[in-house]
């Protein structure tokens, strides 16, 4: 598959989605999210494909968030409305249930943190800085950000993050629980392999499982979340 705006490869049972705009810091375009939602089908559907790896190109950033000089001349809301409802890329994203791991170094700014607020796994080289710059340009994130980001560090950080617009460092981040690890930047991807090939020699199936148990407890009470255990459990026998 070629694309203007990623790089898709396969590797084993490893498949690579680098956002490629390194000129443009790897800011988030139409293009870019007309091919990542491509790229996510073909992710989501290949039966060879166990995990899945997302960075950023070049040494600066892994996704400045979105394409500002695009976003001031986008079409109305109500057009953009419109393509998210015939392109919900981020519900495809978040309805995979293959490991997904963020690899991210540099800025990762608005769309940056929500796309690696939509993988499993997050890694970050200690050079990354996220921040959530929305608000101040008079949007708020519409990446599923709102979302994620309290489910991943709670109502009150994520509240003060976005709020205040305070970008903030890696070891930060990981005291958040933002990224689960801090490596260093010649590093990351090697980290992000080893991680990726140790779970791709799992059984998929009960990965998957295990996945789904997690992010869709999430979103259950106790005992909801004990049924979808018992169910996912079940039928995995
Ligand atoms: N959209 C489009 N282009 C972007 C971009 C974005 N979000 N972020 C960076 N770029 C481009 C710059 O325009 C510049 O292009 P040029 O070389 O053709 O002029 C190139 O990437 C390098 O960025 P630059 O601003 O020169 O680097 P810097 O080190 O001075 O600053 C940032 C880096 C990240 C602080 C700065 O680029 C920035 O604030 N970007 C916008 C972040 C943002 O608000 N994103 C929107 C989130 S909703």
């Amino acid at each position: 598959m070629n694309f203007e705006t990623l790089i898709y490869e396969k590797k084993d049972s490893l498949a690579y989605v680098t956002l490629n705009r390194p000129q443009a810091l790897n800011a988030y375009n139409i293009r870019m999210r007309d091919e990542l939602y491509q790229v996510l089908g073909a992710l989501k559907d290949d039966p060879e494909v166990r995990v899945g790896i997302f960075r950023g190109a070049g040494e600066r950033a892994f996704c400045a968030g979105a394409d500002l000089a695009e976003f001031l001349t986008a079409p109305s809301p109500i057009v953009a409305r419109q393509v998210r409802g015939e392109r919900d890329v981020w519900g495809l994203f978040l309805s995979i249930t293959k490991p997904l791991i963020a690899a991210a170094h540099g800025y990762v700014l608005g769309s940056g943190v929500e796309i690696a607020l939509c993988c499993d796994i997050r890694l970050a080289s200690e050079d990354a800085q996220f921040g959530l710059p929305e608000p101040g340009l008079g949007i708020i994130p519409a990446a599923g950000g709102s979302q994620t980001l309290p489910r991943v560090i709670g109502g009150a950080k994520a509240l003060e993050i976005l709020l205040s617009g305070r970008w903030i460092g890696a070891e930060e981040a990981f005291n958040l629980k933002l990224v689960n690890r801090v490596v260093p930047r010649n590093g990351l991807l090697i980290e992000a392999e080893k991680l990726a090939r140790r779970i791709a020699e799992f059984d998929p199936m009960a990965v998957s499982y295990a996945k789904q148990a997690i992010i869709r407890g999430l979103d259950l009470n106790l005992g909801e979340g004990l049924e979808l255990e018992a169910r996912l459990a079940a039928s995995l026998l």
